[in-house]
């Protein structure tokens, strides 16, 4: 199986790299728009450019093969593509703005439509407080597009003592969705008092 996962610049590059360490796939195909990478290198302190990004950087053990954002030679560019969906983990306002528009004009977006055309998977993991109206109705577009919005969001029903914890509640979420098994005891399979 092979997943694709996008990086855009809003908060929460965490999530990304929890995702790529977790994800027992074949391949990764990783992009990111210069916004996300700023905020990634911003918040995760790691080092790279968008010419020269080395995945290695976010985990070394992952197999992950890099994409420019512009380059639309990349197989989730296209709709034959074999990829079984596509995470945009931070997702921002703008990028869910540009889905929801059917503007296609890099390879985010662009893979973006193409799975949404394939009827894919598409998860956009939003992150934003408050939302607009705008945001809102962006939201309501893309859901009904066939997108799966899922905002970056921690539940504290299992007792996150560090922030790994309460990521990985996100990331478990994302995993869930694409068919994969759980990171974290599903509910009802917990000890009772515990997660
Ligand atoms: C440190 C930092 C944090 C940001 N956090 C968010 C955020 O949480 N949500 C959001 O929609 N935009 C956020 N932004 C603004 C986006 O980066 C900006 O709108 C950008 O144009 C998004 O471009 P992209 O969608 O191509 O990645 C943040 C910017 C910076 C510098």
């Amino acid at each position: 199986m092979k997943v694709a996962i996008a990086i855009t610049g809003a908060s929460g590059g965490i999530y990304a790299r929890r995702l790529i360490e977790q994800l027992m796939t074949d391949e990764i195909l990783l992009t990111m728009s210069p916004d996300g990478l700023d905020v990634l290198k911003f918040e995760e302190k790691i080092p790279g450019t968008i010419e020269k990004f080395d995945p290695a950087v976010l985990n070394p053990k992952s197999p992950v093969r890099y994409f420019h954002y512009k380059d639309y030679f990349a197989p989730i560019a296209s709709g034959s593509n074999d990829y079984a969906g596509l995470v945009i983990v931070p997702c921002s306002m703008n990028t869910l703005g540009k889905i929801a528009s059917g503007i296609s004009d890099n390879l985010i977006v662009r893979a973006a439509d193409t799975m949404l055309k394939e009827r894919k998977t598409l998860i956009l993991v939003t992150r934003e407080t408050p939302y607009n109206l705008i945001h809102i109705e962006n939201m309501a577009t893309v859901t009904r597009a066939g997108a799966v919005v899922l905002p970056a969001s921690p539940a504290f029903y299992h007792h996150p003592k560090t922030i790994s914890d309460a990521v990985d509640f996100v990331v478990n979420k994302i995993i869930r969705l694409l068919g994969l098994p759980s990171i974290l005891p599903d509910w009802g399979k917990r000890k009772k008092g515990s997660f």
